[in-house]
């Protein structure tokens, strides 16, 4: 049981340290809080009982929440963890959390991450998605969202301009539970916004065809695409924090390990 003067001293720290997030420069590198980086390296390693080798044997219960509306997403990050060392079944929550308004994508996704750890009262993962078009200023950006849910034509909104050029950048957020500092990487993929072309894929994989790829998104297998997605980059990322060390990341979420805290006034669910 962790007392409220030591939650009030992470919740210190967490400001310190989202500041220091701040301060960072942009760009496709990793986001990470110094102490958390210094937490995760030198976690003492627990004790536990020797594991069954049943499949079903869930470490500890350690469940890890993604958040989103989108199995198809969610299936992505699984397999993409797969190839990375972590092959964790993540478990999907579809939750509203508050956005901040903002425009440095690293800052939604850390926020979010905390908001979720804390109504899960377990670990979470984020992931913050933009689309960048670049002959108009990189956007709609973070806004992405919106504009898909508002059915808007992006390749449409490039009709007048020769710049058809743009970028993705996931950004993920991965809390290990609430009160901790969520470490964030971001990745991002260059490329194209074309007509809408093949049938696979998610979102606005079907006007993407990503630098030296004919092919957009939703016209390559999965393996393809996660072979150089933004989403990939981002997940390798975080893989690699965690030396694709399965046991690091389970200790790591005990470590934080709490009773869930709804708080109901700052996260309206949809689903339960
Ligand atoms: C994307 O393009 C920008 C500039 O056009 C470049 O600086 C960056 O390295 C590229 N990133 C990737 C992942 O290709």
């Amino acid at each position: 049981m962790r007392s409220r003067k030591l939650t009030f001293t992470q919740l210190w720290l967490g400001a310190v340290a989202a500041f220091a997030v701040l301060l960072q420069p942009r760009a496709g590198h990793a986001l990470v809080s110094p102490r958390t980086h210094a937490a995760a390296a030198t976690l003492p390693r627990r004790r536990r009982p020797a594991r069954a080798t049943s499949e079903d044997d869930h470490d500890e219960c350690v469940i890890i929440k993604f958040v989103t509306g989108n199995a198809m997403k969610l299936r992505e990050v699984e397999e993409i963890l797969g190839m990375n060392g972590l092959p964790l079944p993540l478990e999907m929550i579809d939750i509203d959390l508050d956005e901040l308004q903002e425009s440095q994508p690293e800052k939604i996704a850390a926020a979010k991450a905390r908001l979720a750890a804390e109504a899960c009262g377990g670990p979470a993962i984020v992931d913050d998605t933009s689309l960048c078009l670049n002959a108009i200023g990189g956007m709609p950006g973070p806004y992405i969202k919106w504009f898909q849910q508002s059915k808007v034509e992006l390749h449409r909104l490039l009709t007048d301009y020769d710049d058809k050029s743009a970028f993705a950048q996931s950004c993920i957020a991965f809390s290990p539970g609430p009160g901790a500092v969520p470490l964030v990487f971001s990745g991002v993929c260059n490329g194209t916004i074309v007509s809408p072309r093949g049938g696979s894929g998610f979102g606005w994989d079907a006007v993407f065809q990503p630098e030296g790829s004919a092919e957009t998104f939703a016209e390559m297998s999965g393996e393809a695409k996660n072979a150089i997605s933004h989403r990939s980059r981002a997940l390798a990322l975080l893989a690699q924090h965690l030396k694709g060390d399965r046991d690091l990341l389970v200790d790591l979420c005990l470590e934080y390990a709490t009773d869930p805290v709804f708080l109901e006034d700052r996260v309206h669910y949809r689903e339960t």
